[in-house]
């Protein structure tokens, strides 16, 4: 009795599959990078460059509302707090990198260029400030 079951469990262990191998981890997402496809409007244009950075980019951190987690991930633009200060200093900020009293907020310059940074915070400033 005690063999047969014994070997039951032999052939049934035997029988079973190999561990399944680990799934390949999901290649992120390439983003779409549509190329010439900038609205005729030089403004609009700017505007979609900006969103499309902001949601590529920044959103992670400051979130869809623009309030960072109401200001705990990262800087609430909502709050104020872009309005105290001028493009040259958020520029500043954007492309070297800002820590203040929430955290911080990584350089975006070698990964953005000048000119997505601008889009950028003209997006943040036209849909989020107050
Ligand atoms: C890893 C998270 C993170 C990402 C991603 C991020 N930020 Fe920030 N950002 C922060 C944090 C944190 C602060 C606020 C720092 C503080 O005030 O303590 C901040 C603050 C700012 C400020 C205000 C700076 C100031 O002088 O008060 C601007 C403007 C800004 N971010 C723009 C951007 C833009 C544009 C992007 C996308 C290109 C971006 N951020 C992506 C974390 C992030």
């Amino acid at each position: 009795m005690t063999t047969i079951l014994a070997l039951t469990l032999l052939i049934a262990c035997g029988e079973s599959d190999p561990p399944a191998a680990p799934a390949a981890p999901a290649a992120p997402a390439a983003p779409a990078a549509p190329a010439g496809d900038a609205t005729a409007d030089a403004s609009g244009g700017a505007h979609a460059e900006g969103e499309k950075v902001y949601k590529q980019y920044c959103i992670a951190c400051h979130q869809a509302d623009g309030k960072g987690m109401n200001g705990t991930l990262a800087g609430d633009f909502t709050s104020g707090i872009l309005a105290e200060k001028d493009d040259a200093t958020l520029l500043q900020h954007i492309n070297e990198g800002f820590t203040g009293k929430i955290g911080a907020m990584p350089p975006w310059k070698g990964v953005l260029t000048d000119d997505q940074q601008k889009a950028a915070l003209a997006y943040v400033r036209a849909t989020y400030q107050k």
